[in-house]
């Protein structure tokens, strides 16, 4: 694992597992203090002594009511009114049953005999209570088998009781039970989610940093081999971030170099050939005139009369005249290449110039402009770009020699934003692709006649112009010469 991914997650996981665990403490102490205060023995023993007061307190009440029903059922107020008649024990029983929580007072009847029952006036309304019913079997009374004593106890009392019972003191005790484990489930049920968030956090940076940290190295891998040289290396820019733009800073910038390499080669190259030529040039230059001279000479002085001596000499002087002119040629060539100037740039209408150069070569056929209305205005020497493209137009001239159909060449001028395209295209012959880079060296020629120096030369104007040059495939059917040049001088404000 590389050394940002790393930062990445132990950064990513510090982010998640701080603020939870620190959550998670917190709540822990919170929960075992709650658990503590619920758990407390003050509380419980509290709770213990409620429950204890409350069931006192109904022994005691049932105790009470059984008490005053045996009282009834065991004075002798009942056995004297019971012997009187039924009128007598009702009036006993209407004054017992005004006693509170008394709810009705029944004498049950022996064989032949009615109950007599009275109910209490103030007991109200009987949902209030919780009704209980002593039976207690009478000795004697005479004509009565039982008393059938019916109390209350207060309902909502009662029900509160059980409602604490089923709600705190049950749910208590079972916590008591479960303390430990319930510690624990409070624990798991934080921890699980905490460990679960490290994780995708974890896995997050992982993906996240080796998706980075790969780009960047492929970025490092490139830079390593153009430091070792290659400038063909290229990175494909994936995404829309910073390391897309990283990316493409680089493939421009490996382009550039790619650029600047090829065009210091050339004019590396080019300018050895032009010491070569200029030496040529004055080597072959210096003996011409004398050979010439000599030759005329013999040719000249010759009085005889041998009719095939004669005509040695006219043919061997024809020969000599004629080759010589043509090494003056191969000569002028040779130190116009070796004294190409520098380029002096001002700003000039190349539409304009495109036009004056067709105009000036009224012996190539089929030789037109394409311009455009508006001035293509660029910095340049008027000298040598006519030079460069009088070359480009001748050769064109010559590619179409021996062609059958009518000849085309076309030199275009294109305006585009920050440059001029200048296009020379012909329907000649064209130029095989495998030739395209080889022609523009110097003294590759296809031609018996030629030197081989036209397009080097409108390459090396052309880079002295900061420019581009390119053959490709012309919609005439031959070739086509593009040249690219900027507007503005580089280096100056445009
Ligand atoms: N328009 C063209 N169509 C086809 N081939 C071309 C064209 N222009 C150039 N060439 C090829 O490129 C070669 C090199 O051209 P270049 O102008 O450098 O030299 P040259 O024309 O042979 O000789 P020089 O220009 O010195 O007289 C040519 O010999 C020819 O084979
Ligand atoms: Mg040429």
């Amino acid at each position: 694992m590389g050394r940002l991914e790393t930062k990445l997650l132990v950064l990513l996981v510090l982010l998640i597992a701080v603020p939870i665990s620190v959550a998670f403490m917190r709540s822990q102490t919170l929960f075992d203090r709650s658990l503590a205060v619920g758990l407390n023995p003050g509380v419980t023993e509290a709770l213990d002594d409620a429950v204890e007061v409350f069931g006192a307190y109904v022994r005691s009440e049932k105790a009470r009511q059984e008490a005053l029903a045996r009282g009834i059922a065991e004075g002798r107020p009942l056995a004297d009114r019971a012997a009187a008649g039924p009128d007598a024990v009702r009036d006993l029983l209407r004054g017992h049953a005004r006693a509170p929580r008394v709810q009705r007072i029944a004498l049950v009847g022996g064989p032949g005999v009615a109950d007599v029952t009275v109910e209490s006036p103030t007991f109200g309304d009987p949902a209030r209570w919780r009704v209980r019913t002593l039976e207690l079997p009478l000795t004697g009374v005479p004509g009565y088998a039982a008393l059938r004593y019916t109390f209350g106890l207060e309902a909502a009392f009662l029900d509160r009781f059980e409602a604490m019972e089923a709600e705190v003191i049950a749910p208590r005790a079972a916590l008591e039970t479960y303390r430990e484990e319930l510690a624990a489930d409070f624990a798991l049920r934080f921890l699980l989610p905490l460990f679960g968030a490290v994780l995708v956090a974890g896995i997050i940076s992982v993906v996240v940093g080796r998706r980075i940290t790969l780009r960047l190295k492929t970025l490092r891998h490139a830079m390593e081999q153009v430091a070792a040289g290659d400038l063909e290396v290229r990175v494909a820019p994936t995404g829309r971030d910073e390391v897309a733009d990283l990316a493409r800073g680089f493939n421009d910038m490996t382009r550039r170099l790619r650029e600047s390499r090829t065009r210091i080669e050339h004019l590396t190259r080019v300018s050895a050939f032009q010491g070569i030529a200029r030496r040529l040039a004055h080597e072959i230059k210096n003996p011409l005139t004398p050979i010439l001279l000599a030759v005329q000479q013999i040719h000249r002085s010759y009085k005889g009369d041998d009719a095939r001596y004669r005509r040695t000499l006219d043919s061997a002087h024809e020969i000599v005249v004629d080759e010589v002119a043509t090494l003056e040629r191969l000569v002028t060539n040779f130190s116009r290449f070796a004294k190409l100037p520098t380029a002096e740039r001002v700003d000039e209408d190349l539409a304009a110039f495109a036009r004056d150069i067709v105009a000036a070569h009224p012996e190539i056929e089929g030789l037109s402009a394409e311009t455009p209305d508006r001035p293509a205005v660029a910095a340049v020497d008027k000298g040598l770009l006519r030079q460069a493209l009088t070359n480009l137009v001748k050769n064109a001239g010559e590619a179409l020699r021996d062609v059958e159909r009518a000849p085309r060449v076309t030199l275009r001028v294109e305006p585009t934003a920050d440059a001029v395209r200048l296009v020379v295209e012909d329907n000649g012959p064209g130029v095989p692709r495998d030739a395209r880079e080889r022609i523009f060296e110097p003294y590759v020629t296809g031609k018996d006649d030629g030197t081989g120096l036209g397009l080097a030369i409108v390459k090396k104007i052309v880079l002295d112009h900061d420019g581009s040059i390119a053959v490709t495939d012309s919609a005439h059917g031959g070739a086509r010469f593009e040249i690219v040049l900027p507007r503005h001088v580089e280096g100056e404000p445009g």
